[in-house]
């Protein structure tokens, strides 16, 4: 069984004070930053890109968790490595050769990852799990913070553990949107083990006591 890594959303960060929200997480029990790129094309909203990711990395002292909404994500796999990305995942929805990107992301050294949108299969990883550190499964619809989580997801996280096993591979399952303290019990129970926290941690009054009360419940 994977450790339980929450890994905060800097999305939800307040971007006027980013060396301090870093520090808070470096100081915290999280496990991982991350990081969401978007684009205002693969998603309806745009975010920050490489200057951002470099300034959270001079201060961060644990991974970056780097979450490319973008189309065409192969155009810039290596750009995001050399700004610090320690684990890079892909949309399987925005690139055509995801073989090749995931293997592009492996080349830069960086553990690599694909995502998939609510409505996309379990079933199309089946011939991709093997190049896959993680796959994270939406559970909202990808582009803002703060949006309610969507129930499906669970059944999604059976199914993807069973298909894991079936493999047997010990692939991470990462999810992200809306999740909180209410609900981050019974993702664990279904299967999962990493879990992207933004507005329930960032506009919470303690951000660090709630980091902490993620890791303790992820770990019951
Ligand atoms: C949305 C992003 C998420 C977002 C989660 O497209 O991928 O990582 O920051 O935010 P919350 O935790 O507020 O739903
Ligand atoms: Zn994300």
């Amino acid at each position: 069984m994977n450790p339980k890594f929450i890994a905060p959303s800097m999305l939800a960060a307040d971007f006027g004070n980013l060396q301090r929200d870093t520090e808070m997480v470096n100081a915290s029990e999280a496990d991982w930053f991350h990081i969401d790129v978007m684009d205002g094309h693969f998603v309806p909203n745009i975010s920050y890109g490489m200057p951002v990711i470099q300034a959270i990395k001079k201060h961060a002292t644990k991974p970056l968790d780097v979450h490319l909404m973008i189309e065409k994500p192969e155009r810039y796999i290596e750009d995001f490595a050399k700004v610090g990305a320690d684990i890079i995942t892909v949309h399987y929805e925005s690139t055509v050769h995801l073989h090749r990107t995931l293997r592009q992301i492996k080349d830069t050294g960086c553990k690599s990852g694909v995502v998939l949108n609510i409505t996309t299969p379990i079933s199309v990883l089946e011939d991709i799990l093997p190049e896959c550190y993680m796959v994270l499964l939406m559970s909202i619809n990808p582009g803002f913070g703060g949006q309610k989580f969507e129930d499906v997801t669970y059944q999604r996280i059976k199914k993807l553990k069973a298909l894991i096993d079936s493999q047997n591979l010990d692939t991470r399952i990462e999810i992200d949107g809306g999740v909180t303290d209410k609900n981050i019990e019974a993702l664990v129970a279904a299967g999962a083990d990493t879990f992207v926290a933004g507005s329930h941690v960032f506009k919470s009054e303690n951000p660090t006591r709630t980091i902490k009360r993620l890791k303790t419940l992820s770990n019951q």
